[in-house]
């Protein structure tokens, strides 16, 4: 039987992929199919939490039961729809790959050919929505007891350095759990399994069994469940 030990915890989770216009018909983005972030909803729900998913673009993820979901298209759009209801939730999940990067200008009209070949594209930066949530904790427009939870795609293994960049990555955005999971070569996105590593703010490292974004799903809400304060888990 599923634990129910996230009865009536209001949990926020991102998914997908962001999208960023460069004219009306193309955009930047990325293979982010918002399974793991949909598993994650899913069984947050089954175990007993009121989730809101703040859905970015998505490829076949499935409707999870009883979740409320809010599309968005581009990160500054994620970033509004996080930043607002995160003030009201008791766990912050930003599983979504945000497009760190969107183009400076967005045509109006079709972007021609033109004599010269293509145009360069030039970029902005794109605000990091986690960072800014950990940042919104800290200044007191978040509660100050609010679980927020991180992932890292990198490229590599554990020899690799795909360890090491998490803990760094977990040190320079200050949420209190990141999941680590490795990315490139067919690996984690768009695929229906997943494997990592849980890495926690006060020094715990768990690795995640290989299986289905269901099976990981699971594995980190333990973890996540061990971090939301007593008073709130029935
Ligand atoms: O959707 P699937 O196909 O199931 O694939 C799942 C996944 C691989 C997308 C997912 O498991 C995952 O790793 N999501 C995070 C992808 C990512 O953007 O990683 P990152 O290392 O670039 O970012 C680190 C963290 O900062 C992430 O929590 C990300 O959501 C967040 N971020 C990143 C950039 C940005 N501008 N704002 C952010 O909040």
């Amino acid at each position: 039987a599923l634990p129910y030990d996230l009865a009536g915890v209001r949990v926020l989770i991102s998914a997908g992929g962001t999208r960023e216009a460069l004219d009306p018909v193309r955009y930047l983005g990325n293979h982010s199919s918002g399974k793991q972030g949909y598993a994650l909803a899913r069984a947050a729900a089954q175990r007993g939490a009121r989730v809101t998913l703040v859905s970015g673009a998505t490829s076949d993820p499935g409707t999870p039961a009883s979740v409320e979901i809010v599309d968005v298209d581009s990160a500054r759009q994620m970033q509004a729809e996080m930043a607002e209801r995160a003030k009201s939730s008791d766990v912050v999940i930003m599983a979504a790959a945000v497009a760190d990067f969107r183009p400076l200008s967005v045509s109006g009209a079709k972007i021609k050919k033109g004599d010269e070949g293509p145009a360069p594209i030039r970029l902005d930066t794109n605000p990091d929505i986690l960072a800014g949530l950990v940042q919104d904790r800290a200044a007191g427009r978040i509660p100050s007891d609010t679980v927020i939870v991180g992932f890292a795609a990198e490229t590599g293994d554990a020899d690799g350095g795909v360890l090491d960049h998490g803990r760094a990555k977990l040190r320079r955005k200050g949420c209190d759990l990141l999941v680590v999971n490795a990315v490139g070569g067919g690996k984690a996105f768009g695929t229906e399994d997943n494997t990592g590593w849980v890495l926690t703010a006060d020094g715990r490292e768990t690795g995640l069994p290989f299986g289905s974004k269901t099976l990981m799903a699971s594995r980190i809400l333990d973890e996540v469940a061990s971090l939301v304060p007593d008073g709130l888990v029935p």
